[in-house]
């Protein structure tokens, strides 16, 4: 019964878990694959050929897992690689951009939004395009945070440093009046508290893995594959392909998630800079 098969999610590294803890908080029912490839991590530079080859072989191993859908939680290969893969798998790939930009326009009051991204994603334009294309009216201002990922990664979630880093990503898009933020990368939402002190109360943050759920959400309905029950015998299962540290230092801090479920698979063997 496709139903109870698992929902494949990815990511460069711990970034996706983010959207994992909305799945496990809407869709109690669900059982989730994660893999955060670590070997390869960041993704925020790396080139579209680069990441069509990294995003081919995960979703090939989620599938391979028996994901009954597949979410890129990631940003980065949602701009780039996953408008090429979508047609290459029978199962639906879902992407955090659309829902994101969906969100954005929703909350935006002055048609002024600001994105906080990877430089890869910024490049792409996709949040511009997606955003635009719903409300040619919303202006888009769109920021690479370079070092945002390494820190996440490192489990350096606030204080001092973090806070001036975040502070000269986020004040030239002060400057241009925006009134809604969005989390371009699926690693940011873990600094959104240090990132709401520096927007204060007047700027709606929003994290694009709230919509990629509900869109979620909908396919599995459409396609008669939601589960109803969780079942106890079959848990989460996370897979990192590189260093699993990432995972035991911010992973723990998502509710549901729990760190003995992590194991290393060996996807790439010193590939993936060319
Ligand atoms: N979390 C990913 C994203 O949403 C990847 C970030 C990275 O590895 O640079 O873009």
């Amino acid at each position: 019964m496709r139903s109870l098969q698992p929902i494949g999610v990815f990511d460069s590294g711990v970034g996706g878990l983010t959207v994992v803890r909305h799945i496990l908080e809407r869709l109690p029912a669900e059982r989730v694959v994660y893999l955060g490839d670590t070997a390869n991590v960041p993704y925020g530079g790396r080139s579209p050929r680069e990441l069509v080859y990294l995003g081919r072989t995960i979703i090939d191993f989620l599938v391979g897992q028996g994901a009954k859908v597949v979410v890129a939680a990631c940003n980065t290969s949602s701009s780039v690689s996953l408008p090429l893969l979508r047609e290459c798998y029978p199962v639906t790939l879902l992407d955090v951009i659309s829902p994101g930009a969906c969100d954005a326009v929703q909350a935006t009051r002055n048609k002024r939004v600001g994105v906080l991204a990877t430089q890869t994603t910024v490049s792409s334009r996709a949040y511009t395009r997606h955003i635009q294309a719903l409300d040619p009216a919303v202006s888009v201002f769109e920021v690479p945070c370079p070092q945002f990922v390494p820190l996440v990664e490192a489990g350096l979630l606030d204080g001092v440093e973090v806070e001036a880093i975040a502070a000269s990503y986020v004040r030239p898009l002060l400057r241009r009046d925006i009134d809604t933020l969005v989390l371009g990368c699926t690693h940011y939402p873990f600094l959104a508290p240090v990132l709401k002190r520096l927007v204060g109360e007047e700027v709606t943050l929003v994290d694009p893995a709230e919509g990629t759920v509900r869109r979620l959400q909908q396919v599995l309905a459409e396609q008669n594959i939601a589960s109803e029950r969780a079942s106890v015998q079959a848990p989460h299962r996370f897979y990192a392909t590189g260093a699993t540290d990432s995972f035991y230092k911010v992973g723990g801090m998502v509710a549901g998630i729990c760190t003995e479920c992590i194991q290393r698979v060996n996807l790439f063997e010193g590939v993936a800079n060319g």
